[in-house]
């Protein structure tokens, strides 16, 4: 197997007035093409931010991130809206979907703005099929035209994880999705993932849930700022 992720001495403080709250402490992690990760660690143990940082959506303090062999903070502007948009996935814990467009609006959304007003109308009804496909896989076929406040918490992280999943990222990070749902919706969501995982998409998840963690291909522990 090859890393598609490598990351290299994280470190990320935080100024809190006077004081520096140091999160990570020398992370060092990598990702194999094809594999299911979960990162455990306490509420506060900073998995959102190594997360978060794994997935350009934040920089590190100092540390490297190499992203199919891309060194992330080499990218900037357009590169680095393109790798957001594209290269990677996210699905948090509440959603984050918009209220005012529908399911499969939300779906599109991400290969609307990767591909500008022109290039949008060339792929919009090949876009259109993978998105209806996508939303039919996880069992929303008939919530495609709702709104999300009209979906159960299950229905709104599916619709989540398909517009995660519409740009076909390398790698999927997934930042507790089943952190708001009853055990057996979050089980339904888990089990989604494994069926992606099966079919090859590469994931990374992170979780507090011991239970959780048991589903996973490969499990490594985030404690007092580092990988343990
Ligand atoms: N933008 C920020 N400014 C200051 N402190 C932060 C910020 N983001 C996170 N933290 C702090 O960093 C620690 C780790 O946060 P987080 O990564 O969200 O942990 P987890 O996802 O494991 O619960 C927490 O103590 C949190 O309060
Ligand atoms: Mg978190």
């Amino acid at each position: 197997m090859t890393a598609i992720i490598e990351a290299r001495e994280i470190h990320k403080a935080y100024r809190m007035g006077k004081r520096t709250l140091e999160v990570l402490r020398g992370v060092d992690m990598s990702v194999q093409a094809g594999e299911f990760l979960v990162i455990v660690g306490a509420s506060g143990s900073g998995k959102s931010t190594l997360l978060h940082i794994l997935g350009a959506l934040d920089r590190p303090s100092s540390g490297a991130v190499e992203f199919d062999g891309v060194r992330l903070n080499k990218l900037s502007g357009r590169k680095l809206d393109q790798f957001r948009n594209k290269t990677v996935g996210f699905v948090f814990q509440f959603y984050h979907l918009l209220n005012e467009l529908s399911v499969l609006e939300n779906v599109l959304a991400p290969a609307m703005a990767s591909s500008g007003t022109l290039g949008w109308l060339s792929v919009r009804n090949r876009t259109a099929l993978r998105a209806e496909q996508l939303l039919e896989r996880f069992g929303l076929a008939d919530r495609m035209r709702h709104k999300p406040y009209e979906l159960s918490g299950g229905e709104r992280q599916r619709t989540a994880l398909a517009r995660a999943l519409i740009n076909e990222p390398k790698v999927l990070l997934a930042d507790e999705p089943t952190g708001n749902l009853d055990s057996q919706t979050g089980s339904g969501i888990l089990e989604v993932l494994s069926g992606l995982h099966q079919a090859g998409q590469t994931i990374v998840m992170v979780t507090h849930d011991e239970r959780i963690a048991a589903r996973a291909g490969r499990v490594i522990r985030l404690c007092d700022g580092i990988i343990k």
